[in-house]
């Protein structure tokens, strides 16, 4: 079975052409064979154009999952989160705890990530922080949950 994925990077300065991104392609490693890339976007930390990818990729089922990346810090361009839970149709907050809880193996200062998942549809989005450090750490913990995660949206379990 394979699963739909579209992943979107928050970045000003990755999607004014400043800086390369680097979370995408490790993204991509780190998903494998088992999800099938939809969709990549570069975009700005504009909430309404995520917003609108969001409400797109959910409810056009063109997705399974959506990854974003960055914004879910501090400063006053952050505001992934905010724009992620305006258009979910419910949170699913033990991913995001699990992720901050074992983050802090890997840094203190995954406390400050205010990143979180939730279902819009049949859509599964998950915040991660925006370094590709972070990406790879923080896609390593919640990879091994995802299929079962994904099957129950699909309706596709053997327990349902
Ligand atoms: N989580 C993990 N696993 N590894 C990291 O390096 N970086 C933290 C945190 N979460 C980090 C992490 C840092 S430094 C910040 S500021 C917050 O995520 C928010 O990052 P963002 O604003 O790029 O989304």
């Amino acid at each position: 079975m394979t699963f739909k994925v579209a992943l979107i990077v928050l970045s000003d300065r990755a999607a004014s052409g400043e800086r390369a991104d680097q979370c995408v392609p490790i993204m991509r490693e780190r998903l494998g064979a088992a999800y099938t890339v939809v969709r990549e976007s570069i975009i700005s930390d504009d909430p309404a154009s995520l917003q609108a990818h969001l409400i797109d990729l959910a409810d056009s089922h063109a997705a399974d999952l959506v990854l974003t990346s960055g914004g879910t810090g501090l400063s006053p361009r952050d505001r992934t989160p905010q724009a992620t839970a305006a258009v979910l149709d419910y949170e699913v907050p033990g991913i995001a705890e699990a992720i901050r809880a074992a983050s802090l193996a890997h840094t203190a200062t995954a406390m400050l990530s205010r990143a979180l998942a939730g279902v819009r549809d049949r859509t599964l989005v998950i915040n991660l922080p925006g370094s590709p450090k972070a990406v790879a750490e923080t896609l390593d913990i919640v990879l091994p949950v995802l299929p079962h995660a994904l099957e129950l949206l699909a309706d596709r379990s053997p327990d349902q």
